[in-house]
């Protein structure tokens, strides 16, 4: 097996003049990845060797590479009109898109903007909420609550309400206005029961609200299921506890569910499958299954209502982006919400997901898992060095990552845990084909960490 594709000197050089997405050139070079095509469940390279894609590309192509609905929509659309001019018109591919989520979302959420991707809506949503607390006589409201280990998006609102310090501390002064809380699994090992964890970590929530004065907070912001955590899984409650919580002081709760949206975790939002509606919900990734840029934010409709009046009152939501609502993502969108929708692929995920665990489950035969997280298809493994100290073991999750883009598999790998979330067209041969490049990479892993 190769461990290293060859790159040319121009692929090098031009190499130099780019940049990788959180990651050194130097360090890239060393591994380089060059993609050439990529079809259903795989990719290929340049060189030609192939590759599972166990996270559709990052958590995005939910309905594999190149799905023939979501191309023909693509087609179709391509004949017919890519841009529409934002500040005059809308097309009927965006109105379609408002309709189709309005119809898959839980409560009145129906009031959709589209725009390029994930950090545009969450950004999108901290305005929304700020210009809508403005305009309801509670204009002090302007803060937002987030939780450490989160990831809302690389722009600056979304950089603010992300809890990862050395990816943000580069770019400091942050904005002013955004508080941090811990999410339940910082407090896993001081409380006799994960339930326990997830109370009093829902219950720090109301705490700050209180202490900073509810009069200042405007919103809540929380992935339902954590990533940049280690695929944090809270418990039911403790999303019924931070409702009541938001309720109580009149602030917004808003679910990222840029990477949980679309049925990963078994309904078409994570807020179905933990039974609790949030205000907002900011959207990406899945949402075209990677053919297009798209995302959304998604909020109740009544609290539109703030946004209308007369012409002269010159009420509106004061943001836009030159390709939010692009007519050629609207149609992507629309396909792809129909492709989950006619063939039920909550269910399936659900199903396929349950198939999924057991067989990572297995995993633990090595002596060096702590647990199998998340819900649906959108499952995370945390390592330890062993399951009676339970202490991390970057080390071999930095080898794990080397031996499995080796063994062409693409996953999510942090140094102490993996995620996977495979596309929806994958069935049970194809989660025992990955489940056994994931065994074979692990076993390398332990056998390289073992001699070094
Ligand atoms: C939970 C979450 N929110 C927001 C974003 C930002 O989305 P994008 O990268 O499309 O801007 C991401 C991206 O990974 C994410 O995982």
């Amino acid at each position: 097996m190769t461990s290293t594709m060859q790159i040319t000197e121009r692929q090098r050089s031009l190499l130099q003049r780019t940049f990788i997405d959180y990651l050194p050139t130097s360090e890239f070079l060393e591994h380089p990845l060059i993609i050439d095509r990529a079809e259903g469940l795989y990719y290929w390279d340049v060189a030609g060797k192939r590759y599972f894609d166990a996270i559709g590309g990052i958590f995005v192509a939910i309905l594999g590479h190149r799905h023939p609905r979501v191309m023909k929509a693509m087609r179709d659309q391509m004949d017919k009109l890519t841009f529409a001019p934002p500040l005059h018109s809308v097309t009927n591919e965006l109105l379609d898109f408002v309709e189709k989520i309005g119809e898959v979302t839980p409560g009145n959420l129906k009031y959709v903007k589209p725009y390029s991707g994930g950090s545009e809506a969450v950004e999108s949503a901290l305005k929304f909420a700020r210009q809508y607390f403005k305009q309801t006589g509670r204009p002090g409201k302007y803060k937002f609550i987030s939780r450490y280990y989160g990831y809302h998006g690389a722009t600056f609102g979304g950089m603010g309400a992300s809890g990862n310090g050395p990816r943000k501390s580069k770019f400091e002064p942050q904005m002013d206005g955004f508080l941090k809380v811990f999410p339940p699994s910082h407090y896993r090992d001081q409380f006799g029961t994960w339930e326990e964890a997830n109370r009093f970590a829902a219950r720090c929530v109301e705490d700050v609200i209180v202490q900073e004065d509810p009069a200042t907070i405007a919103g809540f912001i929380v992935e339902p299921i954590g990533n940049t955590g280690g695929i944090i899984t809270p418990t039911e409650e403790y999303f019924t506890i931070l409702r009541e919580i938001c309720d109580r002081h009149d602030v917004l709760l808003i679910f990222d569910e840029v990477i949980t949206g679309f049925a990963k975790t078994g309904d078409m939002f994570a807020a179905q499958t933990f039974g609790v509606t949030p205000d907002i919900i900011c959207t990406g990734k899945g949402i075209s299954s990677g053919a297009v840029p798209l995302g959304a934010m998604i909020a109740r409709e009544d609290m539109a209502e703030a946004f209308e009046g007369r012409p002269e009152q010159n009420l509106h939501f004061a943001h836009g982006h030159t390709f939010a609502g692009n007519p050629l993502a609207c149609a992507v969108g629309s396909a792809v919400l129909d492709e989950i929708v006619e063939n039920n692929l909550c269910a399936k995920a659900e199903r396929l997901g349950g198939y999924l665990r057991s067989k990572l489950t297995c995993l633990k035969k090595y002596g060096v898992v702590r647990e199998i997280r998340g819900r649906g298809i959108l499952l995370g493994v945390e390592f330890v060095k062993d399951t009676r100290t339970m202490a991390p073991f970057p080390e071999l999750g930095k080898q794990f990552k080397l031996a499995a883009i080796e063994n062409g598999l693409i996953l999510r790998a942090d140094p102490n845990w993996f995620a996977v979330a495979p596309p929806l067209i994958a069935e049970e041969q194809d989660i025992d084909e990955m489940y056994s490049l994931i065994d074979s990479s692990l076993q390398q892993a332990m056998a390289r960490v073992s001699r070094s």
